[in-house]
């Protein structure tokens, strides 16, 4: 377990805190710390890892200011001014294709007096006008024009500038980190290469993309990703007889990044398209990245998801669905591929987390017991927040 004193040693936390606070925020670290124990308890997060406003502070500092998050599909960005805005954990981000064909990710707050150049979403937008004052940027971010201000001998408009952050893409999906110099996601998702090739991600097309909002703490929903025993309840008419909450999960942590999971199907799939072995069409594989982006491959149909916290007790649910171009031009397999989305992005997720996060807001609230079912995930995923919020994580910028 780690010292308590270094996870909260002054010059290792910019946080200010009461000594109750301090306390507190020392409780939940303590018990998360556990998790990086050879032996982790197989229980589930404190109830107050869901609720405390100190540690999503420590969050935001350490995990959210420069994790690679996953945001959209080239398919979403593939023309000029084509962009996608989300609000990482209080930070605008939008990422926009340029008219020199780049994609950038910019901080869309204007140089002026701050205010938001867009809305969360999605759209296309040739420059970005601010509506306060009307001052204009272009799609690089570089300001264009700001009314009467000439006069004023301080300002440079050359030297005014929207902030970047990083962007990647890796087989089509779109990734972005608050920390511009953090280090290549590819490098660690590419080491899933050898599992994942066969599907062939690059060549996929999307057929569907939402944005849910759900009131639960981000870390339900990433736990939640992590393990299959919750289809016995939540899915049971919709998912259970497709891949059944009783299958015993093989998990492998290719890096403190990348983490994949295989979940049995009750039977292999049918696969037309692809030449997949017969571990690929007997098994949803799951690849994850840490903290909150997970793409999921059943087949010839792939879905990927970003939980892109908005607040301690909201998160924003984006996400998509794939496949190869010959399965989206059959229209009998289009019409599976419908019935395949509905049953992914049903709702039930969403009523289950929102449920247990009024769970985790009870007095009478304890951290639960973990089935072998679920374990192999969940477990990984909390030494990965352990690691993280620990600031031991490598391959952070
Ligand atoms: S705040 Fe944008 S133009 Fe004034
Ligand atoms: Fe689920």
């Amino acid at each position: 377990m780690l010292a308590l004193d270094r996870w909260l040693s002054a010059d290792n936390i910019s946080l200010m805190l009461s000594t109750d606070n301090r306390a507190e925020l020392g409780r939940i670290l303590t018990d998360i710390g556990c998790y990086l124990d050879d032996n982790p308890p197989a229980l589930s997060l404190p109830p107050s890892a869901y609720t405390s406003p100190e540690l999503w502070q420590l969050e935001r500092e350490r995990i959210f200011n420069r994790s690679w998050m996953l945001v959209a599909h080239v398919d979403q960005l593939a023309e000029t001014g084509d962009y996608v805005a989300v609000s990482i954990a209080g930070e605008r981000v939008m990422v926009v294709r340029g008219g020199d064909g780049e994609l950038r990710a910019i901080s869309p707050i204007c140089r002026h007096r701050m205010m938001p150049l867009v809305e969360t979403g999605a759209g296309r937008t040739d420059t970005l006008t601010c509506q306060y004052h009307m001052w204009r940027y272009g799609l690089d971010g570089r300001l264009r024009g700001a009314p009467h201000m000439a006069a004023n001998k301080d300002f440079n408009p050359r030297d005014c500038r929207l902030p970047q952050f990083a962007v990647a893409t890796w087989n089509g999906l779109v990734w972005v980190n608050l920390d511009a110099d953090a280090e290549a996601i590819g490098a660690h998702l590419d080491l899933a290469n050898d599992e994942f090739a066969s599907y062939r991600l690059a060549e996929m097309v999307q057929v569907e993309s939402w944005s849910h909002e759900w009131r639960a703490n981000w870390k339900l929903a990433s736990e939640n990703g992590h393990e299959n025993y919750h289809v016995l309840g939540l899915h049971r008419q919709t998912l259970e007889p497709l891949v059944p909450g009783g299958g015993d999960l093989d998990v492998r942590q290719y890096s403190p990044w990348a983490l994949r999971i295989r979940v049995p199907f009750t039977f292999p799939l049918d696969v037309k398209s692809l030449q997949l072995n017969e571990v690929q069409k007997s098994n949803l594989s799951v690849l994850w990245t840490f903290p909150n982006s997970a793409l999921a491959a059943a087949g010839e149909r792939v879905v990927w998801f970003g939980f892109i916290p908005l607040s301690i007790d909201r998160v924003q649910v984006l996400g998509g669905v794939l496949t190869t171009p010959e399965l989206a031009a059959d229209s009998a397999a289009t019409a599976q591929t419908a019935q395949f989305v509905t049953a992914m992005i049903n709702d039930e997720d969403r009523l289950g987390l929102e449920g247990v996060q009024v769970g985790a807001g009870s007095r009478f609230a304890e951290r639960g017991h973990l089935s072998p079912k679920e374990q192999p995930g969940m477990l990984a995923f909390y030494r990965n927040l352990a690691e993280a919020l620990g600031g031991d994580q490598t391959g952070s910028g």
